[in-house]
């Protein structure tokens, strides 16, 4: 079942529900901020105090960073200007009793050209059962050539940062935002401070485990990935984010982001996808 659903202040979302998942998809953003396997712990972490409201996008879930990720293109917004952009949908659909797909679409406009001066389609699929999936395909629509960096800010909920490790990042690249020095990164990731680190040359699955339980992400289109936790004193600063919240979520971006950057010629297309699977 696939219901249009409204916030008081008339912010729009997907409520989906299937026989494998339950999930949540605002318009704003092609932003899930809330995906529930039936069989599973709920995958997404959401602040608490996120607020549901134009032009501020949503703490938590899956932001799009899109065309840039951080401050990749120095001349636009952290993170570019998708998540805070209203999608429209294209199609909806119960594919079977177990999954459902969704489809929105960002294209330019007056406003988007003023800040970004190129034709775009932007697609944002999301297949929803067992496993989410989501799929960044971006089209150039112009007839100049244009770069972009980005990422799926995917946030894990988690029950305890320091009962959490990562594997599939040992021996990679890692540009090390907080020091701003690359280096290679060896062993499993665990968390004792702030971490904010992009992997370069990615081609294995990445596994977040805590305690029993074991995510696998899986990514294509992608070479490179972001780990972040803004661990206590960044947290206390951070927007929309409770002094204690840093302990409840890990973020493994899926992503093309510094040097694993994308130049797409005039019809081109790119398509980043990932595909989180509770084992
Ligand atoms: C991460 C960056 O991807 O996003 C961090 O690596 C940043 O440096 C974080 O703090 C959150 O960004 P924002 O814009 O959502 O507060």
């Amino acid at each position: 079942m696939i219901q249009l659903k409204q916030f008081d202040n008339g912010f729009s979302y997907l409520q989906v529900n299937n026989l494998s998942c339950s999930a949540k998809i605002a318009l704003q953003g092609a932003h899930i901020f809330e995906f529930r396997p039936v069989l599973h712990d709920n995958l997404l972490w959401l602040s608490p105090i996120s607020e549901f409201k134009e032009q501020s996008a949503i703490r938590g879930g899956i932001p799009i960073c899109w065309p840039s990720f951080g401050n990749n293109n120095p001349a636009l917004a952290q993170h570019g200007f998708a998540r805070t952009s209203l999608f429209t949908l294209i199609s909806a659909e119960d594919i079977n009793p177990n999954t459902t797909q969704i489809i929105l679409k960002l294209t330019d406009t007056q406003e988007t050209r003023e800040i970004w001066n190129y034709q775009f389609e932007l697609e944002v699929i999301f297949t929803l059962s067992e496993t989410l999936s989501v799929e960044l395909k971006t089209t150039n629509k112009d007839i100049k050539a244009f770069k972009i960096t980005q990422a799926l800010h995917t946030y894990f909920d988690i029950s305890d940062i320091s009962h959490v490790e990562i594997s599939g990042l040992d021996n990679k690249p890692c540009f090390d935002a907080l020091t701003q020095k690359t280096e290679p990164f060896y062993g499993n990731i665990t968390f004792n401070e702030e971490f904010d680190r992009v992997f370069q040359n990615l081609h294995d699955t990445i596994l977040l485990k805590e305690n029993n339980k074991t995510v696998e992400i899986k990514s294509s289109g992608s070479n490179s990935a972001v780990v972040w936790n803004p661990w206590i004193d960044k947290c206390a600063k951070m927007s929309a984010m409770e002094a204690d919240a840093y302990k409840e979520f890990v973020c493994i971006e899926s992503a093309n982001a510094y040097e694993d950057f994308r130049v797409l010629q005039p019809q081109e297309s790119h398509s980043l996808k990932a595909t989180f699977t509770t084992l």
